[in-house]
């Protein structure tokens, strides 16, 4: 898989995105509000909050939300070109190790802007999730 770096201005347009929706979250139980945004390969971008439940295990992180919404509305044959993450908090929090396995199913050659321990950080869908498994 060639790596290709999305365009500069790709991350100020998701980070945008993500941020905009975090405010939706249903977060009450961990207080711990996410969003997340993807730019699909057409150009068009979708977005996604934390959707969690009573029953804890149910709950949906923002970066699913985003991309099943984006299945939703368009079908399975997207192609994710870049996703941001935010939260309310201001501390590192990169796609948990479901959402890394959801990303590469529909981004292999995704980049993923989040929040790292030394400040934001950029990395490819493979540095995340080695050795991703796909069915193809
Ligand atoms: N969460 C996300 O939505 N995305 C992440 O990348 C990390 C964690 C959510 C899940 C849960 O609602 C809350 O953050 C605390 O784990």
């Amino acid at each position: 898989m060639r790596k290709k770096t999305p365009p500069a201005d790709v991350p100020a347009r998701v980070l945008r995105a993500a941020k905009k929706v975090m405010k939706n979250a249903h977060a009450p139980y961990s207080k711990f509000r996410v969003g997340a945004a993807i730019l699909l390969t057409n150009g068009k971008i979708f977005s996604g909050c934390n959707v969690e439940n009573a029953s804890y295990g149910m709950t949906n992180c923002a970066e699913r939300t985003a991309i099943f919404s984006a299945v939703a509305e368009l079908g399975p044959k997207i192609e994710i070109r870049a996703v941001s993450v935010v939260n309310d908090q201001g501390v590192p929090c990169s796609p948990c190790g479901a959402c890394r396995q959801v990303i590469y199913e529909f981004g292999p050659d995704a980049t993923i802007y989040f929040q790292g321990a030394a400040g934001p950080k950029k990395a490819h869908i493979t540095e995340l999730l080695p050795e991703g498994f796909r069915l193809k």
